[in-house]
């Protein structure tokens, strides 16, 4: 029988055990970043749709198709963040943060909403882990983002993945290949909406993914060709610095992002062991972006997206999630009310002291309690009955083993810290 209340299409609910591959993805990402100096920035869910509309770009689907958006009580628009970066340069222009010290480094977590198709590794409510350095155009610090997001899917576990990259060009460069890639594309047999996409956005249509389209566009002009040198010069720094830092890439002329705002380097990740939704992170330059949500300046910034679900999605196929995490280190099993009322208050002092502990709760015999114990994961089970009490002890059986040793209750905790510390 199917439950009343189903969670919203397309949303996938993380509890235990699974739910501990998604912390430990979100905090091995997050303390990557920390450990670059990057601050934890905390943003609201649903902001005003125009900054998304003009920071995302009208064209792209993210904004034209994929939006949850509603007028609230007040009939304003707002829209469930579809992405970071947007509101992080809200945050930075609203709060004068790059009136500070350059470049501003923030490190974000937490859901974005996009009306996608489901379907596995694709949500409707997305989980990422992300970062933003603003202020400065320094291609040292391209590496740097690129480097954090491969050391965290590293230090996951992780291996079966590829960094595409790329370079969109900037000012100098982009209107020339704008105006090759048009001349290419209105040369070609397109139906009217392509057609349409082409006048507004026409990198938009080497991003689209029916077969007649890739086939017809597969001789386009390659942006990487029309760098200015600026530009080459600033994407050849970015390459020799992923070098020193060890991080291995693959140049991707034809790497396309969904979002509007890139420029220079763009980078995915991509794993071999997921199929369609292969992309587990990705980022890039912008340097428009300021100005085009009503900064006075027009700093530059660069960043990434890690997609926690897809990453989970990831490291089981490759056989490293680690979803049978212990829950607990301690496991008390009362026999009897008083050894309940004792192992109470042992657990607050065990917890007090640092330990993670959990007690067989509701009145199960033995048996069903040491069952619960070994459930838990915990390296220790403590066994306390009235022939223990009564004597001031208590059972510590290590549950890895099957070792039993009676330790006096008032050195337990002692013994117990001791032993999980060795
Ligand atoms: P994005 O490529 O749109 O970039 O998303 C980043 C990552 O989020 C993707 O690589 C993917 O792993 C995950 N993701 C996206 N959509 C879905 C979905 N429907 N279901 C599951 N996972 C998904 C951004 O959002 C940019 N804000 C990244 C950035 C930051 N660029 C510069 N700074």
């Amino acid at each position: 029988m199917s439950a009343e209340f189903q969670a919203p299409r397309g949303i996938p609910d993380y509890f235990p055990p699974a739910s501990a591959d998604f912390r430990r993805v979100r905090d091995t990402l997050t303390d990557a970043a920390r450990r670059a100096g990057y601050g934890h920035i905390e943003l609201p869910i649903f902001e005003d749709t125009g900054l998304f509309a003009r920071g995302v770009g009208e064209s792209t689907d993210v904004v034209s198709k994929e939006m949850y958006t509603f007028a609230d009580r007040g009939e304003r628009s707002v829209t469930l963040r579809p992405e970071g970066t947007a509101g992080v340069m809200r945050a930075v222009i609203q709060h004068g943060l790059d009136r500070g010290q350059l470049p501003v480094k923030l490190c974000y977590a937490g859901p974005f909403f996009r009306y996608e198709k489901p379907q596995e590794g694709r949500y409707r409510q997305l989980q990422q882990v992300g970062v933003e350095a603003i202020g400065v155009d320094d291609p040292a610090l391209d590496a740097e983002v690129i480097a954090i997001a491969d050391e965290g899917y590293r230090r996951l576990g992780l291996s079966g993945f590829r960094l595409e990259i790329t370079s969109l060009g900037d000012d100098e460069s982009r209107p020339r290949y704008r105006e090759a890639l048009q001349q290419f594309l209105f040369g070609l047999d397109l139906d009217e909406p392509t057609r349409k996409r082409a006048e507004i956005n026409p990198l938009r249509v080497l991003d689209d993914k029916r077969p007649e389209v890739k086939e017809a566009t597969a001789d386009a002009p390659l942006l990487l060709d029309y760098l200015s040198d600026a530009a080459r010069g600033h994407f050849d720094i970015v390459l020799g610095h992923l070098t020193r830092l060890g991080v291995p890439y693959e140049i991707n002329p034809r790497l396309v992002r969904g979002l509007d705002y890139y420029t220079k380097t763009t980078f995915e990740f991509v794993h071999d062991g997921l199929g369609a939704q292969a992309g587990i992170g990705g980022g890039g330059r912008y340097d428009g972006l300021m100005r085009q949500i009503g900064g006075k300046q027009d700093l530059s910034g660069i960043g990434f997206g890690i997609g926690v679900d897809r990453t989970i999605l990831a490291m089981r196929a490759e056989g490293v999630a680690d979803a049978d995490a212990a829950r607990c280190q301690v496991f008390g099993v009362p026999m009897g009310a008083a050894a309940k009322a004792e192992l109470v208050g042992l657990a607050g002092r065990l917890r007090a002291a640092g330990i993670s502990v959990d007690l067989a709760y509701g009145d199960r015999g033995l048996k069903g309690a040491m069952k619960a114990a070994d459930r838990s994961g915990a390296r220790l089970a403590l066994v306390l009955g009235d022939r223990e009490l009564d004597e001031q002890t208590i059972e510590v059986k290590d549950l890895s083993n099957g070792a039993q040793r009676k330790v006096s209750l008032s050195t337990v905790v002692d013994d117990v810290v001791g032993v999980l510390t060795q």
